[in-house]
């Protein structure tokens, strides 16, 4: 535990489970008061109340974030309680699995609308009121966008999602030029696979066991292989980090067999 985050205010979206639960709860450790949200308010209020008895100040609110327009709301409710928000952390996500021939149009756009247009209008939200705040002038502001190795390697049965996180690693590197004057540091990390509702049933499969014996460790990865990542781009220690995506994957992609 540490209080390196101490005074900040951080939003998590997809904070319901998997990576944004982690995240959330990791983030309050280090000192930060945290909102999370997702579409499930029974999960993100169960786990903003845990942190409160744990004497961390935390809140939960509903929010979709395929629902781009009730972004800008949420964030301004989130500051009414809180105060005004130096960190976003944009990791909901879904998985968006399918070959192409088969994708349908519902699936795709599904993909993206959670996957881009909510990690994109989010962004823009946050960064909105870090210049209105005074969050950015500070060099508080921080934005970590949650991409993925699939945004990086092909992967068949994935071509929206690789799709979707190929998307986000690009946004990250304009919005991050767009506002480095200004002081808003914005970066992504790309995790490997780490076992969560996006992907159990696949590791249940033959072709998930499959894959991960290849995997040059043969594991997956745990949500805590993330911490030190988030701690950098979140915190001080990132002040000059900004257009930067961060592959953490456990090796999980580096060629070659054995
Ligand atoms: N696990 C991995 O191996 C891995 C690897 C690379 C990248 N990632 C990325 O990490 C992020 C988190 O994934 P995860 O593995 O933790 O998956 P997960 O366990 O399925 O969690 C996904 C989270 O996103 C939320 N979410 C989904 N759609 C949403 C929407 N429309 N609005 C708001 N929240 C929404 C879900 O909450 P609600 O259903 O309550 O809304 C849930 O909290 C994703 O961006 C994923 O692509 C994961």
């Amino acid at each position: 535990m540490g209080a390196s985050l101490r005074g900040q205010v951080a939003v998590v979206s997809g904070a319901s489970g998997g990576l944004g639960a982690h995240f959330a709860r990791f983030l309050a450790s280090e000192g930060a008061a945290v909102a999370l949200t997702a579409r499930r308010l029974d999960k993100v209020e169960a786990i903003a109340g845990e942190l409160a008895r744990q004497g961390h100040r935390a809140m939960a609110l509903r929010l979709d974030v395929a629902d781009a327009a009730s972004i800008a709301p949420a964030f301004d409710e989130i500051e009414a309680v809180l105060g005004p928000i130096s960190i976003l952390i944009n990791n909901a996500g879904v998985g968006g699995d399918g070959m192409a021939l088969d994708m349908t149009i519902e699936k795709f756009d599904e993909t993206f609308d959670i996957n881009v247009r909510g990690v994109y209008f989010a962004a823009q939200a946050a960064a909105r009121l870090m210049l209105k705040s005074g969050a950015a002038e500070r060099g508080d502001a921080r934005i970590v966008n949650i991409g993925s190795v699939a945004g990086q390697t092909n992967l068949p049965g994935l071509s929206a999602y690789c799709g979707s996180k190929a998307a986000v690693a690009m946004m990250t590197r304009v919005m991050a030029r767009e506002w480095a004057r200004s002081g808003i540091s914005v970066n992504a990390i790309g995790p490997g696979y780490i076992l969560s509702g996006i992907n159990d049933e696949w590791f249940e499969t033959e072709g998930g066991a499959a894959q991960l014996k290849r995997f040059p460790r043969r594991r997956l990865m745990q949500e805590s292989d993330l911490d030190a990542a988030l701690l950098m781009l979140a915190g001080p220690a990132g002040r000059a980090i900004t257009g930067s995506l961060f592959i953490i994957d456990d090796g999980q992609t580096l060629p070659g067999g054995g």
